[in-house]
């Protein structure tokens, strides 16, 4: 495993004098020197195809970051993900959210223990559950089928199963309605509430540490509000199931034992839409559809462990990144999701790639002296072009850009998709091309513009272009290219973060708010100055306790 400092290695100092050359290089030539550039830089893997020849990149380029990669122990780390040593190294544990969607026969040891029996046995426990809930042979108090399902839940808990829901959403049980609560925002929850029906609605509550306060206190609202409409307390076993990795706190609470599913410590919040936490997907897709979209990530994890590191798409699109955030100054990367089922794609890998990799010392404590994980974010295209797509095309900062798009849609209208299709591909061409101030200048005087008006205005007109962008597509969002596509990013981010040397399965830096909140609420609820902290915070308070009669 990587000791040396990442910025002491050769293969750094190799990558800086190669950015130095290349910054006169502009994309436009790269494309006009060489015809067959689209099908050097493509990669196919687990039915995604990814374009990643619209990048500031050479043979040589590539080069050095797979050397980088490789004096980073890069094969290793790979390994040591899959075979469960403790990755996690603060928190001493491995990160296995693999095995989760391990397809084969074989075992997957946890100190020296096989866990798959467990794995398997949960999704045959999940199978039996979605089963009996579709089929109605599991119903409300009042022996009605259900037509809601409320999951409650927080981060990883949330953002995954929602996205992969709303993601495949063409593949919904007709009857079945879902809905996530997240917020401590009381008008979260008061808004589901308010459409749904106590005798037809079963609560998924999903929290793996089951300690979260804004799950709890969503859950407790759930459960007044259940309770003060039909329900009762020998009632609520048929209405709320929980999936959580700490049982106790769960039976505590109220939540009958066998209505609990297993979640365990070896999985990351934010990669465990794969486990017992993705049963609301479950529940409106399908188990067979569920088992689809573990295989398409399963497929990708062994295209990640297989491949070599030249064709492999997570090491590609990780160097890649590391290529502009640490050698271009890029601060950002944006996920342009072209498919208005994927919307929720920037929100999930904000998670995923901000709570992984936005750290600021090394697995052993010492701090990094090189920049780590990037501002994710983004939204869906086409709508993204009319708002923030001018800053991509003539701003003064770098946000290299994932452009995301299906070949064929669930809703073929008119001309939709490939229009769409036609905006994806142009607003990549036109990050690559730019304009020039002559291309301007003359296509202003085209227009008919005095030669004065051309001048005047060709300057605002022009697009820098050299603008980078990968092209990922896939022939239809389906369980398995979702299944595929989430996985990538997930590699992408492990890989990121093992060259930068961090813990990319922990997540220290929210603990404080947390703790800071519980304080305080305390000071919010009771009229005591008995702690003070800073004139702000003091001052905030007080305003709020003013407005609040305390
Ligand atoms: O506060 C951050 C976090 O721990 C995330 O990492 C996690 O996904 C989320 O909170 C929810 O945690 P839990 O599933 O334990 O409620």
């Amino acid at each position: 495993m990587p000791t040396k400092p990442l910025i002491d290695q050769t293969e750094w100092q190799a990558l800086k004098d190669h950015r130095s050359a290349m910054d006169s290089v502009h994309m436009r030539d790269l494309f006009d020197q060489d015809p067959d550039r689209f099908q050097r830089y493509f990669v196919e893997a687990a039915g995604l195809s990814l374009d990643y020849s619209k990048n500031r990149i050479t043979q040589e380029t590539l080069g050095h970051l797979m050397a980088l990669a490789r004096a980073r122990h890069l094969p290793e780390q790979i390994e040591a993900l899959f075979k469960g040593e403790h990755v996690n190294n603060t928190e001493d544990r491995p990160a296995l959210h693999t095995a989760l969607r391990n397809l084969g026969d074989g075992p997957v040891e946890v100190d020296g223990t096989d866990i798959m029996p467990e794995v398997r046995q949960t999704l045959k426990r999940m199978e039996e559950f979605v089963w009996r809930v579709r089929s109605t042979q599991w119903r409300g108090f009042s022996n009605k089928p259900f037509t809601d399902v409320v999951s409650i839940g927080i981060g990883g808990s949330f953002l995954g199963p929602k996205l992969v829901s709303a993601a495949l959403k063409p593949y919904w049980h007709g009857q079945l309605n879902c809905h996530y609560v997240a917020n401590i925002d009381g008008s979260h929850i008061t808004e589901v509430l308010r459409h749904i029906n106590p005798e037809t609605t079963l609560f998924l509550i999903q929290s793996k540490s089951f300690r979260t306060q804004e799950t709890l206190e969503n859950t407790r609202i759930a459960r007044e509000w259940f309770l003060h409409n039909g329900g009762s307390e020998d009632r609520i076993a048929k209405h709320f199931v929980a999936v959580t990795a700490n049982e106790a706190e769960a039976i505590d609470f109220g939540i009958t034992r066998d209505n609990i599913f297993p979640m365990w410590d070896w999985v990351g919040g934010r990669y465990s839409l794969w486990s017992a936490i993705g049963l609301p997907t479950a529940l409106t897709i399908g188990m067979e559809n569920f088992r689809g979209l573990l295989a398409g990530a399963h497929a990708m994890d062994r295209h990640f462990r297989e491949a070599p590191l030249e064709e492999n798409m997570p090491v590609i699109m990780a160097l890649l990144g590391i290529w502009y955030g640490n050698f271009w100054d890029a601060d950002a990367h944006a996920v342009l999701p072209y498919d208005h089922y994927l919307r929720g794609l920037p929100a999930h890998l904000m998670q995923l790639d901000m709570e992984s990799n936005g750290k600021c010392v090394r697995r052993g404590g010492e701090p990094v002296h090189w920049e780590t994980g990037p501002i994710i974010w983004g939204g869906a295209g086409a709508n993204g072009q009319h708002a923030y797509h001018q800053l991509l095309h003539q701003g003064t900062r770098l946000s290299p850009a994932d452009f995301i798009m299906p070949l064929h849609t669930h809703n073929p209208v008119g001309q939709h998709h490939a229009i769409l299709f036609a905006n994806c591909l142009s607003q990549a061409q036109a990050l690559m091309r730019g304009k020039t101030r002559d291309e301007a200048h003359q296509e202003l005087l085209d227009k008919g513009h005095s030669e004065d008006e051309a001048t005047r205005l060709a300057p605002h007109k022009a697009i820098p272009g050299n603008k980078p962008s990968n092209t990922l597509l896939f022939d239809r969002a389906t369980p398995h290219t979702i299944g595929a596509l989430i996985a990538l990013y997930e590699h992408k981010t492990f890989t990121q973060g093992a060259i930068w040397d961090v813990d990319s399965f922990d997540q220290w830096g929210v603990e404080l708010g947390k703790q800071l909140g519980q304080t305080i609420l305390g000071r919010l609820n009771a009229d005591t100055d008995d702690i003070t902290t800073d004139s702000s915070t003091d001052g905030l308070i007080k305003l709020f306790r003013k407005t609040h009669d305390v």
